[in-house]
């Protein structure tokens, strides 16, 4: 798919990118539709949080994406696009960043960006609403998340060009989106996912699953992008909701 001329709608103000790209892509939206926002009003997050979204502060990004793949394979959108955002990152900004199952973008552990994929029904078929949030500015995190998150400005010690972030991210979307939809793009993005997590392999892991919580080591991704986590006791846990945090800072 290519993003090089991509059809924009900026808002000011909305309530979110991800719903707006949902109302388009149910009024039959093409592929590659792409939402901006300065600001978002009700921005949301997984496991139906919010995603604080001040003004200017950060990218608030959704897109309208219509995947020819198995419905098993979904589930890798999230982690196709952390890739797309770890390598705008790294383009726009020289931010080299990390992965955490599934789809947050972190740097030194704090997180920078949060991808959001929602499925729709539409007349046309399913699609896919991808959302992303990067945190731009460093003064306007809220205080609730100082230790938790960063902001590219942090990282990169200058204040980002947004411009120039959203043009390497349709980039780098474009790439990555047709590389998973190519012939063995499953097991490719399930490898890069790997190859630039450190939450890929032998990570002492936190999982809290809605009714469970338990402990264990990460062994790599399942078909469906479900990250393997063994237990103490030698189970075999396959993760495909909730949350993962490391024990330790470092492997
Ligand atoms: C998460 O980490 O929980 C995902 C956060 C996703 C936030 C982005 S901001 C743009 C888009 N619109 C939304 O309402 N959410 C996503």
């Amino acid at each position: 798919m290519s993003l090089l001329n991509p059809r924009i709608l900026r808002f000011d103000s909305i309530d979110s990118t991800n719903l707006e790209a949902m109302r388009q892509a149910r009024a039959g939206a093409a592929e590659g539709l792409c939402v901006v926002a300065r600001e978002q009003t009700m921005g949301r997050g997984r496991l139906d949080r919010s995603w604080q979204s001040p003004k200017d502060a950060g990218l608030y990004f959704s897109i309208v994406l219509r995947p020819r793949l198995e419905t098993s394979a979904w589930p890798l959108i999230t982690l196709m696009t952390a890739l797309a955002v770890r390598d705008a990152l790294l383009r726009s900004s020289g931010v080299r960043a990390d992965i955490k199952w599934p789809n947050d973008v972190c740097v030194n552990e704090r997180k920078l960006c949060g991808v959001l994929a929602e499925t729709v029904d539409t007349k046309i078929g399913p699609a896919a609403i991808v959302g992303i949030g990067i945190n731009l500015k460093a003064d306007s995190l809220p205080p609730t998340v100082y230790d938790l998150a960063t902001s590219v400005e942090a990282v990169a010690g200058v204040k980002p060009d947004s411009v120039g972030v959203l043009a390497e991210l349709l980039k780098a979307i474009g790439e990555r989106y047709d590389l998973l939809q190519s012939p063995q793009g499953s097991e490719h993005t399930i490898r890069e996912w790997c190859a630039n997590s450190s939450y890929a392999f032998d990570r002492q892991v936190r999982v809290a699953l809605e009714n469970d919580t338990f402990e264990g080591t990460t062994r790599g991704l399942e078909a469906d992008g479900a990250l393997r986590v063994e237990t103490a006791g030698g189970k075999m846990r396959f993760v495909r909701a909730g949350d993962v945090n490391a024990l330790r800072a470092t492997r």
